[in-house]
């Protein structure tokens, strides 16, 4: 894990080997309990990184599969194998935009370049996505300090955030989106203390909890039924939570379980901000209907990982292997719940006037 001192937890989520072409991640399925890292030397190793999730969160899943594009071109550096690369890294995970926008922009940057040039092109690139999300996600954190500064004054006491799922560090090469204001309010001494919804099934909070423990900052672990209770109950002052793919309408989708956090969040009028970085924005996607939501395996709901009473790693089945569930990873808040979007160009409205004053290059 290589020291980088541009973010609040000092080191990256994704970097290249010693050897200079592999990629070495940390394996989140084992996060909170071993940090463990693995090094992926193959295209098939990066797509199935990618489909477990032991690489997670929506920019982070694009870098990913940007150098995954980088290995399948070194053993194979022919349009054919270029393709047959990106077809396989795009059908790992359906949501996250990122994924789709990253080997685009991958294949984009290399088509027509000399297969003999391919290589270096595709490293480079891959390490500019990966340097534009530190930057873009740090912009975030400013604008987003912002609002949490705003806040301060009415809540006469430590600013109180909710959260969902994992939209932090892990999720992002550094510093995260909708926590890096998180991050920077610590930085600035602006007091703050992180409601964290666990997130049933795969309980990505856990890794919330992981990594704000790990920054020090304040933060309380709750059950995802414990949301509305703790909203109605008004010690929560804001919801802030990622995206994996915003529509140009404006429509947030996100982990499974953010609509109703949403929802509750409009009827208590506690502001709900998203933070969406430019790649996670959808621009072809003109409202919620279009954006195509992840079911995953059965399994993930009919049992719990965790760790057992010797502190290794457990699991527990819940539910029969025959028994009926559904598993829909994401879901998508309409616009109109959405309090502002906190972009690295500024925050605006969820809609799509707001993101034009942010984003007019896309009309
Ligand atoms: O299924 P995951 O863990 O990849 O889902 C992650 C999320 O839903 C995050 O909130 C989203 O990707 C934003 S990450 C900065």
């Amino acid at each position: 894990v290589v020291a980088v001192d541009a973010g609040p937890h000092r080191w990256r989520t994704i970097q290249l080997a010693p050897d200079g072409w592999s990629v070495e991640i940390v394996d989140q399925t084992r996060l909170p309990g071993d940090v463990v890292q693995r090094r992926l030397t193959t295209v098939a190793m990066v797509a199935d990184a990618i489909r477990t999730m032991q690489v997670r969160g929506a920019p982070l899943i694009g870098a990913t599969a940007a150098y995954g594009i980088c290995l399948a071109v070194r053993a194979d550096p022919s349009d054919g194998g270029l393709a047959r690369a990106a077809d396989l890294l795009r059908a790992t995970r359906p949501t996250a935009v990122n994924l789709a926008a990253a080997l685009a922009r991958m294949r984009a940057r290399l088509h027509g370049a000399p297969e003999g040039s391919r290589q270096e092109i595709a490293y480079a690139e891959a390490q500019r996505i990966c340097e534009e999300d530190v930057a873009v996600n740090r912009a975030i954190g400013e604008h987003g300090l912002a609002v949490l500064k705003a806040l301060l004054p009415h809540a006469q006491r430590p600013v109180q955030v909710l959260t969902h799922c994992n939209a932090g560090h892990l999720a992002t090469v550094e510093w995260g989106t909708a926590l890096a204001p998180v991050y920077r309010a610590h930085q600035e001494g602006v007091p703050v203390h992180v409601w964290v919804s666990e997130t049933r099934p795969r309980n990505q909070g856990l890794l919330t909890a992981w990594e704000l423990a790990d920054a020090g900052v304040p933060h309380t672990v709750i059950a995802d039924n414990a949301a509305g209770a703790i909203m109605a109950r008004r010690a929560v002052d804001v919801c802030l939570v990622g995206t994996d793919r915003t529509t140009a309408a404006g429509d947030v989708c996100n982990k499974v379980g953010t609509y109703l956090k949403a929802l509750a969040a409009h009827a208590l009028g506690i502001p709900f901000y998203a933070a969406v970085p430019g790649s996670s924005i959808d621009w072809a996607a003109g409202g919620p209907d279009a954006v195509p939501i992840e079911e995953r395996d059965g399994d993930e709901v009919r049992v719990v990982a965790g760790r057992g009473a010797d502190g290794g790693a457990a699991s527990v089945r819940l539910l029969a292997a025959a028994a009926p569930v559904a598993n829909p990873a994401f879901d998508v808040t309409p616009a109109r719940l959405v309090t502002g979007l906190i972009t690295e160009r500024g925050v605006c409205d969820a809609s799509a006037a707001g993101l034009a004053t942010l984003y007019p290059e896309h009309p």
